[in-house]
Protein backbone atom coordinates (compact mmCIF):
# COMPACT_ATOMS: atom_id res chain seq x y z
CA UNK A 1 0.00 0.00 0.00
CA UNK A 2 1.29 3.79 -0.60
CA UNK A 3 2.46 5.75 2.37
CA UNK A 4 0.02 8.21 3.69
CA UNK A 5 1.72 11.31 4.47
CA UNK A 6 -1.10 13.86 3.64
CA UNK A 7 -4.91 13.49 3.50
CA UNK A 8 -5.43 13.63 -0.19
CA UNK A 9 -3.42 9.93 0.32
CA UNK A 10 -6.34 9.16 1.97
CA UNK A 11 -8.70 10.99 -0.31
CA UNK A 12 -7.21 9.05 -2.88
CA UNK A 13 -7.77 5.61 -1.19
CA UNK A 14 -11.05 6.39 -0.05
CA UNK A 15 -12.01 7.10 -3.64
CA UNK A 16 -10.58 3.08 -4.54
CA UNK A 17 -12.63 1.95 -1.80
CA UNK A 18 -15.71 3.71 -1.14
CA UNK A 19 -18.46 2.69 -3.14
CA UNK A 20 -18.77 5.81 -6.14
CA UNK A 21 -22.37 7.00 -5.33
CA UNK A 22 -21.22 7.22 -1.48
CA UNK A 23 -17.83 8.54 -2.23
CA UNK A 24 -19.23 11.21 -4.67
CA UNK A 25 -21.67 12.36 -1.57
CA UNK A 26 -18.90 13.47 0.43
CA UNK A 27 -16.74 14.52 -2.32
CA UNK A 28 -18.62 16.97 -3.93
CA UNK A 29 -19.59 20.59 -3.71
CA UNK A 30 -23.26 21.93 -5.05
CA UNK A 31 -23.78 23.01 -9.14
CA UNK A 32 -19.89 24.87 -10.07
CA UNK A 33 -18.42 23.81 -6.97
CA UNK A 34 -16.76 27.57 -7.22
CA UNK A 35 -17.71 27.79 -3.46
CA UNK A 36 -16.05 24.35 -2.64
CA UNK A 37 -13.14 25.17 -4.19
CA UNK A 38 -12.74 28.63 -2.99
CA UNK A 39 -12.53 27.49 0.41
CA UNK A 40 -9.56 25.50 -0.11
CA UNK A 41 -8.02 27.99 -2.41
CA UNK A 42 -8.75 30.75 -0.27
CA UNK A 43 -6.88 29.21 3.18
CA UNK A 44 -3.94 28.35 0.20
CA UNK A 45 -3.50 32.50 -0.50
CA UNK A 46 -2.96 32.77 3.48
CA UNK A 47 0.18 33.18 3.95
CA UNK A 48 2.41 32.26 7.21
CA UNK A 49 4.91 34.47 8.16
CA UNK A 50 8.38 32.18 9.23
CA UNK A 51 10.37 32.90 11.93
CA UNK A 52 13.60 31.61 13.11
CA UNK A 53 16.06 31.05 16.21
CA UNK A 54 13.22 31.04 18.36
CA UNK A 55 13.16 28.08 21.41
CA UNK A 56 10.39 26.15 20.02
CA UNK A 57 11.83 22.51 21.53
CA UNK A 58 8.30 22.46 24.07
CA UNK A 59 5.27 23.14 22.27
CA UNK A 60 1.52 22.96 23.14
CA UNK A 61 -1.17 21.97 20.42
CA UNK A 62 -3.98 21.78 23.18
CA UNK A 63 -6.31 24.40 24.05
CA UNK A 64 -10.09 24.20 24.86
CA UNK A 65 -13.52 24.75 22.75
CA UNK A 66 -16.70 25.42 24.57
CA UNK A 67 -14.62 24.98 27.48
CA UNK A 68 -14.01 21.08 27.14
CA UNK A 69 -10.07 20.15 26.90
CA UNK A 70 -9.07 19.35 23.32
CA UNK A 71 -5.57 17.81 22.35
CA UNK A 72 -6.00 20.39 19.20
CA UNK A 73 -8.35 23.03 18.27
CA UNK A 74 -10.24 20.75 16.16
CA UNK A 75 -13.75 18.86 16.16
CA UNK A 76 -14.96 16.24 13.60
CA UNK A 77 -18.04 17.69 11.66
CA UNK A 78 -21.38 16.01 11.22
CA UNK A 79 -21.17 14.38 8.15
CA UNK A 80 -24.67 12.43 6.79
CA UNK A 81 -23.89 8.92 5.52
CA UNK A 82 -20.64 8.44 7.51
CA UNK A 83 -21.64 4.96 8.66
CA UNK A 84 -21.97 4.30 4.49
CA UNK A 85 -18.55 5.27 3.90
CA UNK A 86 -17.35 2.16 6.17
CA UNK A 87 -19.31 -0.09 8.02
CA UNK A 88 -20.49 1.05 11.51
CA UNK A 89 -18.37 4.46 10.67
CA UNK A 90 -20.36 6.90 13.51
CA UNK A 91 -19.00 4.56 15.97
CA UNK A 92 -15.36 4.49 15.08
CA UNK A 93 -15.01 7.72 14.22
CA UNK A 94 -16.57 8.48 17.46
CA UNK A 95 -14.04 6.21 19.18
CA UNK A 96 -11.09 7.88 17.65
CA UNK A 97 -11.99 11.28 18.27
CA UNK A 98 -12.16 10.28 22.16
CA UNK A 99 -8.96 8.79 22.06
CA UNK A 100 -7.02 11.67 20.53
CA UNK A 101 -8.89 14.15 22.68
CA UNK A 102 -11.04 15.88 20.07
CA UNK A 103 -15.17 15.86 20.27
CA UNK A 104 -16.50 14.59 17.32
CA UNK A 105 -20.12 15.47 16.17
CA UNK A 106 -22.62 13.14 15.26
CA UNK A 107 -25.26 14.20 12.36
CA UNK A 108 -29.15 13.66 12.56
CA UNK A 109 -28.52 12.20 8.99
CA UNK A 110 -26.07 9.36 10.07
CA UNK A 111 -26.75 5.52 9.94
CA UNK A 112 -25.46 4.27 13.60
CA UNK A 113 -28.27 6.17 15.88
CA UNK A 114 -27.72 8.11 18.80
CA UNK A 115 -27.83 5.36 21.39
CA UNK A 116 -25.45 3.40 19.12
CA UNK A 117 -22.55 5.92 19.42
CA UNK A 118 -23.76 6.25 23.57
CA UNK A 119 -23.33 3.15 24.18
CA UNK A 120 -19.73 2.15 22.37
CA UNK A 121 -18.28 5.61 23.76
CA UNK A 122 -17.10 6.63 26.83
CA UNK A 123 -16.86 10.28 26.84
CA UNK A 124 -19.76 13.06 25.68
CA UNK A 125 -20.04 13.52 21.87
CA UNK A 126 -21.68 16.41 20.42
CA UNK A 127 -25.00 16.11 18.61
CA UNK A 128 -25.97 17.87 14.99
CA UNK A 129 -29.69 18.44 14.85
CA UNK A 130 -31.07 19.39 11.50
CA UNK A 131 -34.96 20.68 12.08
CA UNK A 132 -37.97 18.41 10.97
CA UNK A 133 -41.16 19.61 9.94
CA UNK A 134 -42.27 17.80 12.27
CA UNK A 135 -41.56 19.74 15.47
CA UNK A 136 -42.55 16.94 17.85
CA UNK A 137 -40.03 14.78 16.71
CA UNK A 138 -37.15 17.37 17.17
CA UNK A 139 -38.33 17.69 20.63
CA UNK A 140 -37.71 13.72 20.72
CA UNK A 141 -34.45 13.93 19.31
CA UNK A 142 -32.87 17.04 21.58
CA UNK A 143 -34.31 14.57 24.05
CA UNK A 144 -32.36 11.67 22.82
CA UNK A 145 -28.86 13.77 22.92
CA UNK A 146 -30.00 14.48 26.62
CA UNK A 147 -30.38 11.20 27.14
CA UNK A 148 -27.10 9.96 25.67
CA UNK A 149 -25.62 13.07 27.69
CA UNK A 150 -24.42 14.19 24.31
CA UNK A 151 -22.45 17.62 25.61
CA UNK A 152 -23.09 19.89 23.08
CA UNK A 153 -25.73 20.74 20.61
CA UNK A 154 -24.82 21.62 16.99
CA UNK A 155 -27.92 23.23 15.68
CA UNK A 156 -27.21 23.55 11.50
CA UNK A 157 -28.73 26.34 9.81
CA UNK A 158 -27.63 26.70 6.18
CA UNK A 159 -29.32 23.75 4.96
CA UNK A 160 -33.59 23.99 4.95
CA UNK A 161 -33.20 23.06 1.80
CA UNK A 162 -30.54 20.43 0.36
CA UNK A 163 -28.22 22.34 -1.95
CA UNK A 164 -28.28 20.21 -5.77
CA UNK A 165 -24.95 18.05 -6.05
CA UNK A 166 -24.89 16.88 -9.39
CA UNK A 167 -22.81 13.96 -8.48
CA UNK A 168 -25.98 12.35 -6.25
CA UNK A 169 -27.91 12.90 -8.87
CA UNK A 170 -25.61 11.18 -11.88
CA UNK A 171 -24.97 8.53 -9.31
CA UNK A 172 -28.20 8.09 -8.35
CA UNK A 173 -27.73 7.96 -4.55
CA UNK A 174 -30.33 6.24 -2.78
CA UNK A 175 -30.09 5.37 1.31
CA UNK A 176 -29.38 2.76 2.13
CA UNK A 177 -27.47 2.12 -1.00
CA UNK A 178 -29.15 -0.13 -3.20
CA UNK A 179 -27.23 -2.11 -6.41
CA UNK A 180 -28.38 -1.62 -9.86
CA UNK A 181 -27.56 -2.53 -13.14
CA UNK A 182 -25.44 1.10 -13.29
CA UNK A 183 -23.57 0.75 -10.14
CA UNK A 184 -23.27 -3.02 -10.09
CA UNK A 185 -19.82 -3.39 -11.78
CA UNK A 186 -18.87 -0.33 -9.12
CA UNK A 187 -19.76 -2.24 -5.73
CA UNK A 188 -18.55 -5.49 -6.91
CA UNK A 189 -14.83 -4.03 -7.67
CA UNK A 190 -15.05 -2.63 -3.77
CA UNK A 191 -15.82 -5.92 -2.04
CA UNK A 192 -14.18 -4.44 1.64
CA UNK A 193 -16.58 -1.86 1.20
CA UNK A 194 -19.25 -3.87 0.72
CA UNK A 195 -18.44 -6.48 3.62
CA UNK A 196 -17.88 -3.59 5.84
CA UNK A 197 -21.00 -2.07 5.20
CA UNK A 198 -23.15 -5.05 5.40
CA UNK A 199 -21.36 -6.24 8.62
CA UNK A 200 -22.33 -3.07 9.58
CA UNK A 201 -25.44 -2.57 12.64
CA UNK A 202 -27.66 -0.58 10.42
CA UNK A 203 -27.79 0.71 6.87
CA UNK A 204 -30.04 3.49 6.77
CA UNK A 205 -30.53 6.46 8.64
CA UNK A 206 -30.16 5.09 12.22
CA UNK A 207 -31.57 8.35 13.91
CA UNK A 208 -34.57 8.64 11.85
CA UNK A 209 -35.80 5.03 11.07
CA UNK A 210 -38.73 3.62 12.84
CA UNK A 211 -39.23 7.60 14.30
CA UNK A 212 -40.54 9.29 10.40
CA UNK A 213 -42.94 7.80 8.22
CA UNK A 214 -40.73 7.00 5.21
CA UNK A 215 -37.35 7.25 6.68
CA UNK A 216 -36.28 3.80 6.01
CA UNK A 217 -37.61 3.39 2.49
CA UNK A 218 -35.48 3.64 -0.84
CA UNK A 219 -35.33 7.20 -2.06
CA UNK A 220 -32.92 9.60 -3.22
CA UNK A 221 -32.01 11.61 -0.54
CA UNK A 222 -32.78 15.02 -2.03
CA UNK A 223 -36.54 13.74 -2.10
CA UNK A 224 -35.93 13.10 1.18
CA UNK A 225 -34.35 16.02 2.39
CA UNK A 226 -37.21 18.08 0.59
CA UNK A 227 -39.95 15.97 2.04
CA UNK A 228 -38.75 16.20 5.91
CA UNK A 229 -36.39 19.21 6.17
CA UNK A 230 -38.49 22.23 7.65
CA UNK A 231 -37.50 25.20 5.32
CA UNK A 232 -39.76 27.23 7.61
CA UNK A 233 -36.44 27.16 10.22
CA UNK A 234 -36.54 30.70 12.06
CA UNK A 235 -34.41 33.27 14.49
CA UNK A 236 -37.37 31.84 16.90
CA UNK A 237 -37.32 28.37 16.16
CA UNK A 238 -33.50 28.89 17.54
CA UNK A 239 -34.62 30.05 20.90
CA UNK A 240 -37.13 27.35 21.35
CA UNK A 241 -34.53 24.54 20.47
CA UNK A 242 -32.01 26.87 22.67
CA UNK A 243 -35.21 26.22 25.48
CA UNK A 244 -35.38 22.77 24.45
CA UNK A 245 -31.63 21.85 24.67
CA UNK A 246 -31.03 23.76 27.81
CA UNK A 247 -26.79 23.18 27.55
CA UNK A 248 -24.43 24.26 25.19
CA UNK A 249 -25.12 25.06 21.91
CA UNK A 250 -23.37 25.75 18.81
CA UNK A 251 -24.71 27.09 15.30
CA UNK A 252 -23.58 26.34 12.68
CA UNK A 253 -23.57 28.14 8.89
CA UNK A 254 -23.34 31.57 9.86
CA UNK A 255 -21.22 33.14 6.86
CA UNK A 256 -22.42 36.89 6.87
CA UNK A 257 -22.33 39.44 9.39
CA UNK A 258 -26.15 40.40 9.76
CA UNK A 259 -26.45 36.50 10.41
CA UNK A 260 -23.31 36.89 13.10
CA UNK A 261 -25.12 40.10 14.50
CA UNK A 262 -28.39 38.27 15.05
CA UNK A 263 -26.33 35.00 16.56
CA UNK A 264 -24.85 36.88 18.88
CA UNK A 265 -28.08 37.49 20.91
CA UNK A 266 -29.41 34.30 20.93
CA UNK A 267 -27.22 32.89 23.71
CA UNK A 268 -25.73 30.46 21.80
CA UNK A 269 -21.50 29.14 22.96
CA UNK A 270 -20.09 29.14 19.87
CA UNK A 271 -20.88 29.90 15.96
CA UNK A 272 -19.74 27.92 13.28
CA UNK A 273 -18.37 30.17 9.97
CA UNK A 274 -18.89 27.84 7.25
CA UNK A 275 -20.86 27.37 4.10
CA UNK A 276 -21.38 23.64 4.61
CA UNK A 277 -18.16 23.09 3.12
CA UNK A 278 -19.76 24.43 -0.06
CA UNK A 279 -22.26 21.91 -0.35
CA UNK A 280 -25.53 24.62 -0.39
CA UNK A 281 -25.04 28.08 -1.46
CA UNK A 282 -22.97 27.66 -4.91
CA UNK A 283 -21.46 31.17 -5.24
CA UNK A 284 -21.22 32.19 -1.53
CA UNK A 285 -18.27 33.36 -0.31
CA UNK A 286 -15.22 30.99 1.05
CA UNK A 287 -15.87 30.78 4.85
CA UNK A 288 -11.86 32.09 5.48
CA UNK A 289 -12.96 35.04 3.64
CA UNK A 290 -15.74 35.71 5.84
CA UNK A 291 -14.32 34.81 8.99
CA UNK A 292 -13.22 38.66 9.30
CA UNK A 293 -16.38 39.93 8.82
CA UNK A 294 -18.13 37.77 10.80
CA UNK A 295 -15.58 38.15 13.67
CA UNK A 296 -16.12 41.53 14.02
CA UNK A 297 -19.69 41.35 13.88
CA UNK A 298 -19.80 39.44 16.80
CA UNK A 299 -16.71 41.84 18.14
CA UNK A 300 -19.21 44.74 17.86
CA UNK A 301 -22.49 43.22 19.01
CA UNK A 302 -20.41 43.02 22.13
CA UNK A 303 -21.04 39.49 22.87
CA UNK A 304 -16.95 38.47 24.71
CA UNK A 305 -17.92 34.64 25.31
CA UNK A 306 -19.31 33.78 21.91
CA UNK A 307 -16.57 30.88 20.25
CA UNK A 308 -16.08 31.71 16.53
CA UNK A 309 -14.49 28.67 14.89
CA UNK A 310 -14.62 27.58 11.13
CA UNK A 311 -15.00 24.88 8.83
CA UNK A 312 -14.39 24.37 5.01
CA UNK A 313 -11.30 23.14 2.94
CA UNK A 314 -9.46 22.08 5.89
CA UNK A 315 -7.05 19.86 5.09
CA UNK A 316 -3.70 20.37 6.62
CA UNK A 317 -2.47 21.33 10.29
CA UNK A 318 -1.20 24.52 8.07
CA UNK A 319 -5.03 25.43 7.16
CA UNK A 320 -5.78 24.89 11.08
CA UNK A 321 -2.83 27.25 11.73
CA UNK A 322 -4.47 30.00 9.24
CA UNK A 323 -7.97 29.59 10.65
CA UNK A 324 -6.72 29.81 14.20
CA UNK A 325 -4.67 33.02 13.28
CA UNK A 326 -7.25 34.93 11.51
CA UNK A 327 -8.93 34.90 14.85
CA UNK A 328 -11.32 31.55 14.93
CA UNK A 329 -10.91 29.63 17.79
CA UNK A 330 -10.38 26.01 16.33
CA UNK A 331 -11.71 24.36 13.11
CA UNK A 332 -14.25 21.92 12.34
CA UNK A 333 -13.48 19.01 9.98
CA UNK A 334 -15.51 16.79 8.13
CA UNK A 335 -13.84 15.17 4.30
CA UNK A 336 -10.78 15.24 6.14
CA UNK A 337 -11.88 12.61 8.59
CA UNK A 338 -14.06 10.72 6.34
CA UNK A 339 -11.44 10.19 3.94
CA UNK A 340 -9.77 8.22 6.42
CA UNK A 341 -12.77 6.18 7.54
CA UNK A 342 -13.52 4.86 4.27
CA UNK A 343 -10.13 4.42 3.26
CA UNK A 344 -9.08 2.33 6.40
CA UNK A 345 -11.91 2.47 9.03
CA UNK A 346 -10.74 3.62 12.71
CA UNK A 347 -7.32 3.53 12.05
CA UNK A 348 -8.03 6.00 9.00
CA UNK A 349 -9.85 8.70 11.12
CA UNK A 350 -6.93 8.61 13.49
CA UNK A 351 -4.02 8.82 10.49
CA UNK A 352 -5.68 12.00 8.98
CA UNK A 353 -5.96 13.61 13.24
CA UNK A 354 -2.29 12.64 13.04
CA UNK A 355 -1.88 13.78 10.45
CA UNK A 356 -3.02 17.32 10.74
CA UNK A 357 -2.39 18.00 14.44
CA UNK A 358 1.82 16.78 12.92
CA UNK A 359 1.55 19.78 10.11
CA UNK A 360 0.00 21.80 12.59
CA UNK A 361 2.76 21.14 15.19
CA UNK A 362 5.49 21.59 12.71
CA UNK A 363 4.08 24.51 11.57
CA UNK A 364 3.76 26.23 15.07
CA UNK A 365 7.29 25.71 15.35
CA UNK A 366 8.47 27.36 12.34
CA UNK A 367 6.46 29.87 12.78
CA UNK A 368 7.92 30.25 16.27
CA UNK A 369 4.95 29.74 18.28
CA UNK A 370 5.21 27.47 20.97
CA UNK A 371 2.21 27.26 22.29
CA UNK A 372 -1.37 27.67 19.64
CA UNK A 373 -3.35 29.85 22.14
CA UNK A 374 -0.17 32.79 20.76
CA UNK A 375 -1.15 32.56 17.69
CA UNK A 376 -2.47 35.79 15.78
CA UNK A 377 -3.15 37.74 13.47
CA UNK A 378 0.87 38.67 13.11
CA UNK A 379 1.80 35.08 12.25
CA UNK A 380 -0.09 35.00 9.07
CA UNK A 381 -0.21 37.64 5.78
CA UNK A 382 -3.53 37.94 4.39
CA UNK A 383 -3.78 38.52 0.43
CA UNK A 384 -3.96 43.03 0.45
CA UNK A 385 -7.40 42.56 -2.06
CA UNK A 386 -9.48 40.88 0.89
C1 LIG B 1 -25.81 17.14 4.68
O1 LIG B 1 -25.35 17.64 5.66
C2 LIG B 1 -25.24 17.28 3.39
O2 LIG B 1 -24.40 18.18 3.19
O3 LIG B 1 -25.62 16.51 2.50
Amino acid sequence: MAVITEIEDLRQLAKRRVAKAIFGYVDSGSYTEGTMRANKNDLDAIGLRQRVAINVEHRNTATTLIGEAVSMPVALAPVGLTGLNYGDGEILAAQAAEEFGVPFTLTTMSICSIEDVAAATKKPFWFQLYVMRDRGFTADLIARAKAARCSALVLTLDLQILGQRHADLRNGLTVPPRPTFDNLFDMLSKPAWCASVLMGKRKTFGNLAGHVKGAKGLSTLMAWVGQQFDPTLNWDDVEWIRRQWGGKLILKGILDADDARLAAQTGADAIVCSNHGGRQLDGAISSIRALPQVLDAVHASGNEKMEVWLDGGIRSGQDVLKACALGARGAMLGRSYVYGLGALGKPGVTCALDIIRKELDISMALSGVRDLREVNHSHIRVPPHW
